[in-house]
Formats: structure tokens, C-alpha cells, sequence
């Protein structure tokens, strides 16, 4: 892979530009951390106030696939990421065929697919939970009967908790399978969660592999709501393991660039495997505050070839999502939070997505408390959740 030196010159006498497809909030976030580095940054995005799209050098406004806002952006840039896992392969395709890609679009397209990415798993000799694919009315009857109580989830496109139906029996599942429009799914058996946890890594064209410490993650109604490091119910076995498996998945694809994997610990203390993030994730936003080197500064590295140095967490860290409900007041009227009172405790990093307007579930920022000891930052950060009006952890 070719390496692409901050503070270089092109041709038209301007820094080397880094590009992103996707303008979202993760995109924002490599954005700032390229431009913190001197390079110029180009997003593409057919929204016009998307976040990343607001502070970027250049924002094509195209979609993902249009012929025209590829060329652009292959144009301007010396090399392409992406900030989220719906981008069409296809077009990184496009795009890698002329400019470094990373991660490329056959990793990408791995963690498209949920059946796809558990054989990844399987091949992998990581563990997932025990699962079947739906793609037909034969799979759905020939389904075993240890996959229930179980939960259906789309094989593409879902996030969130969103497309995905939780069946009891057979019957429940014919009937979700009908109310996802029989789309393909995978069947996953519903598995007894002691607690969730993800592990960030970042890998170099050359082979080398960094991580962020383990994240401890608390959702709610299928979005992550708190992510706590050091991961306070976690052992240090565990966590090694947990590292061990994300970087093996990482190495197995040949992957460059920044991977998430998010894992489950069941309440026999065993580490289960759920999904993986093509990109930087939710669970590592506290990095830009807690760690000396942040998520979004490793997607930069891993982009330009440069050399990677393990990052450190400096600080025990909280990290609270801001969902648009917080921008309502009991009577539905639209009223920014109190951002005042947060400030005012110590440790507070605010991040906002400069998203205009709020909705229930939209991800508008989040809130980092750092401290000198765990303790402390879950103290103060309980204390931003009560001034916010979020329930406890
Ligand atoms: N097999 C399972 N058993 C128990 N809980 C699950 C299972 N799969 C998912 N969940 C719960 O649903 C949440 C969302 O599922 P996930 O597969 O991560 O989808 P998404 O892409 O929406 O994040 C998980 O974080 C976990 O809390
Ligand atoms: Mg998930």
C-alpha cells in the first residue's frame, strides 16, 4: 500500500487529500482527525447537512453509486475509507480499482452479510451463537428445533436493533420471516447474556495490529446507551481473549483498517461473537478523549500507510449517548438539554454532530467523562445522566 504523507503537496499545490464515502457522524469524526493531521478531507454523501459533509474540504453531494461522484471523488483523493457497513461494495470496488481502499470492499462485503460474516466467525475458530440462513420457505421449515427461542435478524441492512423479530417457536417464526417481507435472514438462537462488550482494532497494510482496551456496553431498546472502560465486570483472561479474537478476525481477511468486533459473554462466563463494524464504532468514541491515540486517528494511519503506535488509555472513562429525545421537554416541545450544568461537572467532553434536527433514537453527540479512577468517572458521569434525564447504569 502506498503511503500518503501528512503534510505533502499535490500537483495543484494543495495537502494530499483523504476521502470518506459516507457523511455521517463517524465520517465527521475521521474528517477532524485527518484535518488534525494537515491532510485536505473529501465526503461523499447525497445529503447536503450531513455531519461530515459540513466540515469536510469538499462534499460531493452524489449517491454512493453514481458514476460521476466516484470519478470525483477518485479524482480529488489519494485514498478512500468508509464510514459505515451499507455503503454498496460495489462502488468500493469501483473506487479501489483506481485508488488504495481501505478497508477494501471485499472485507466490507463480508460484514455486510450476517451470514456471511458467521462463517467468518466459524472459519475464524471464533465462537458465534448457533445459527440457521432464511432464504426460503424449505429453510424455514427445516430450521432445528435448538434454534428457539430464537431471534430473526435481515442477512443486510440492519442497525440498531432495527430488522430484527424475536420468535418463541416455529409459528412466530413464519410470521416475522413474512413481516420482514422474506427477505434473507439468518435464525440465531436467543443466547443468556451476562453482559456486551466490543474490542477495537486497527490493522496496517503490513500486517501489524494495534487495539483500544476492551469496551463494556450497556443497550437500551437495541442502541448503545454507555460504554465503560476499563470494562468493570471483565477479567483480564477474558480480555485477552476477546483481543485475541478481534485481531484473528482482522488477520484472517486480510483486513486494513479499523475493525469493531462486539462480542457477548454469556452467563457461563464463555465469550461469544455477534457482529463486526467495518469502520470505527459507537463503543470507541471515548478514545478521542480517554486514549492518547483515538479510533479515528488509526483509521487515518491505516489509510495513509503510516505506522501505527498502540494506544493508551491515559484516563477511565464513561461515555453516554445524546439520542434526539433529549432535545424534548415533557410536553414534546423541542429544548436543547442544559448543556451548562453538564459542563460544569469535571472530566465533562461534549461531541456534537451538528445534526439539525433532533429525533427519538437519532444519534445528535455523545457526552465523555474522564477521571483519575473508574470510580470517579462513573460518579460524575451518573451525575450527567440525572441532568439529562437519563436513567442510571
Ligand atoms: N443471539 C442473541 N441472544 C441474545 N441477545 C441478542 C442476540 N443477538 C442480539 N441480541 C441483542 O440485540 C442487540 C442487537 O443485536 P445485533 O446483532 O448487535 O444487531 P445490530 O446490528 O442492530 O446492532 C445486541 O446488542 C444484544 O443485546
Ligand atoms: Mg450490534
Amino acid at each position: 500500500m502506498t503511503r500518503v504523507l501528512p503534510g505533502t503537496l499535490g500537483a495543484d499545490g494543495r495537502p494530499a487529500t483523504l476521502g470518506v464515502m459516507g457523511g455521517g457522524q463517524l465520517g465527521r469524526l475521521f474528517v477532524q482527525a485527518a484535518q488534525a493531521m494537515g491532510y485536505y478531507t473529501a465526503v461523499l454523501d447525497p445529503d447536503p447537512t450531513s455531519p461530515a459533509g459540513l466540515v469536510a474540504h469538499y462534499h460531493i453531494q452524489a449517491d454512493y453509486l453514481a458514476e460521476q461522484g466516484l470519478a470525483q471523488l477518485m479524482q480529488r483523493c489519494s485514498a478512500i475509507t468508509t464510514e459505515f457497513e451499507n455503503v454498496p461494495a460495489t462502488a468500493l470496488y469501483t473506487l479501489g480499482a483506481q485508488r488504495p481502499v481501505a478497508p477494501s470492499a471485499e472485507c466490507v462485503a463480508v460484514c455486510q452479510d450476517r451470514a456471511v460474516e458467521k462463517q467468518h466467525f466459524i472459519d475464524s475458530g471464533v465462537p458465534c451463537a448457533p445459527f440457521a440462513r432464511i432464504d426460503s420457505a424449505a429453510q424455514l421449515d427445516a430450521a432445528p428445533a435448538s434454534l428457539f427461542p430464537g431471534i430473526l435478524k435481515t442477512a443486510r441492512l440492519g442497525y440498531d436493533g432495527k430488522g430484527q423479530v424475536r420468535v418463541a417457536d416455529r409459528a412466530a417464526l413464519a410470521f416475522a420471516w413474512d413481516a420482514l417481507k422474506r427477505v434473507p435472514c439468518v435464525l440465531e438462537r436467543r443466547l443468556p447474556l451476562a453482559l456486551e462488550i466490543s474490542v477495537i482494532v486497527a490493522r496496517h497494510a503490513d500486517g501489524a495490529c494495534v487495539h483500544l482496551p476492551v469496551q463494556q456496553n450497556l443497550h437500551r431498546d437495541g442502541i448503545l446507551a454507555v460504554t465503560q472502560v476499563p470494562a468493570p465486570a471483565v477479567g483480564p483472561a477474558l480480555q485477552q481473549q476477546a483481543i485475541a479474537a478481534a485481531t484473528q478476525l482482522a488477520t484472517a481477511m486480510r483486513y486494513v483498517g479499523v475493525l469493531c468486533v462486539e462480542f457477548f459473554i454469556l452467563e457461563d462466563g464463555s465469550l461469544v461473537a455477534n457482529e463486526m463494524a467495518p469502520r470505527p464504532h459507537n463503543s470507541g468514541h471515548y478514545s478521542l478523549d480517554a486514549c492518547d491515540v483515538s479510533q479515528f486517528e488509526l483509521q487515518v494511519r491505516c489509510l495513509a500507510g503510516l505506522p501505527l503506535a498502540a494506544p493508551r488509555l491515559h484516563s477511565p472513562a464513561v461515555m453516554l449517548n445524546l439520542l434526539g429525545e433529549l432535545w424534548f421537554d415533557a410536553e414534546g416541545q423541542e429544548s436543547a438539554p442544559h448543556w451548562a450544568e453538564v459542563l460544569a461537572l469535571p472530566g465533562v467532553h461534549l461531541h456534537l454532530y451538528g445534526k439539525a434536527s433532533p429525533r427519538r433514537g437519532r444519534k445528535m453527540g455523545h457526552l465523555t467523562v474522564t477521571a483519575a479512577d473508574p470510580a470517579g468517572a462513573r460518579a460524575v458521569a451518573l451525575q450527567a445522566a440525572s441532568l439529562l434525564g437519563l436513567p442510571a447504569f
